[in-house]
């Protein structure tokens, strides 16, 4: 018999290609708050995470073995303009599914970021001090040390900018770039802003190993190449033949945006390599996906 995999997130970029990946190893019930995806064989159960009864309600009928928590506000310039709102869903909501899993004894896979840096150095270690420069960073800092001290055997999985193609909903910044090039429209993209850029599919392979793993603790999933959204640019229009001509350098702090952003929070996930089987891919190899 299969084990029950809960995936929170599943109607978004991440959690859709989560729900298609697990299906094959897992029984999958997945969290919505009004609006499913046609997913065929998920089990789909309504709540808002915000609420803690109704997340009780989720774990007394799924009785879930592993959790994979990718739900959140995502968008960074939304939660600097809704700090209240991104709180209770970034820390607070996250906090909440920690104290089932300990209380319940489920695996706990909880998806942070790269945002948790201040991006001075970059090519961070799991061990490397945190100092978010925006309130999307400073919840996931929270809800990492949440986590730790709610339930100690978990993972933060901490991961890069995602690109690929969604599966259902969700933004992908990737998949926006090449629609617009494909429509013959410019783009401007950060020279200032470095990442480990990660295929979202190669991701889901890694976290879905987590959840059948025993890792406790901090692990980086980067993808393998530190890069900046101007090059991937270029790269990702090579592989798929489209113009680079169209695309426009441009500063990440010009115009200011609402949330300041850092400027390098590339990833060292030497670590993962140790710990996972799943080969965390580089963005020269990872453009053929899209
Ligand atoms: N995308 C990136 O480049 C990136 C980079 C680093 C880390 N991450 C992290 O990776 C994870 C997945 O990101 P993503 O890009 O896939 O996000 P996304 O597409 O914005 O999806 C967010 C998901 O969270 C759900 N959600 C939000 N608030 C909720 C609540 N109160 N109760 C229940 N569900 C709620 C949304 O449900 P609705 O459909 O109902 O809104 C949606 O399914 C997030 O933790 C994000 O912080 C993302």
């Amino acid at each position: 018999m299969k084990k029950r995999l809960l995936i929170t997130g599943g109607t978004g970029f991440l959690g859709g290609h989560l729900l298609l990946k697990a299906r094959a190893d897992w029984d999958v019930y997945a969290i919505h708050r009004g609006q499913t995806v046609d997913a065929p064989g998920i089990q789909w159960l309504k709540a808002d995470l915000t609420d803690p009864g109704e997340t009780a309600s989720v774990f007394a009928s799924v009785r879930p073995h592993s959790l994979i928590h990718a739900a959140a506000m995502s968008d960074i310039d939304r939660c600097q303009a809704r700090p209240d709102e991104a709180r209770a869903v970034n820390t607070e909501a996250t906090a909440s599914l920690a104290g089932f899993c300990r209380k319940t004894g489920c695996r706990m896979v909880f998806v942070s970021t790269d945002m948790v840096f201040d991006g001075g150095r970059g090519l961070y270690r799991e061990t490397d001090a945190t100092g978010p420069v925006n309130g999307y960073g400073e919840t996931k800092v929270a809800a990492e040390r949440a986590v730790a001290a709610e339930c100690p055997a978990a993972v933060c999985a901490r991961t890069a900018l995602i690109y690929g193609i969604p599966a259902f909903g969700g933004r992908s910044f990737s998949n926006e770039m090449i629609s617009r090039l494909s429509r013959g429209v410019a783009v401007t993209l950060f020279v200032d802003q470095f990442r480990t850029p990660i295929l979202v599919q190669n991701l889901s392979d890694a976290l879905l190993e987590l959840a059948h793993s025993d890792f406790a603790g901090i692990l980086h999933l980067g993808g393998g190449q530190r890069i900046s959204r101007h090059d991937f640019g270029l790269l990702a229009a090579s592989a798929k033949g489209l113009p680079a001509g169209l695309i426009r350098p441009g500063r990440m702090n010009e115009p200011r945006p609402a949330a300041p952003r850092p400027a390098d929070v590339s990833l060292d996930s030497s670590k993962a390599s140790a710990v996972l089987s799943t080969r965390l891919i580089g963005c020269d190899e990872g453009v053929r996906f899209l």
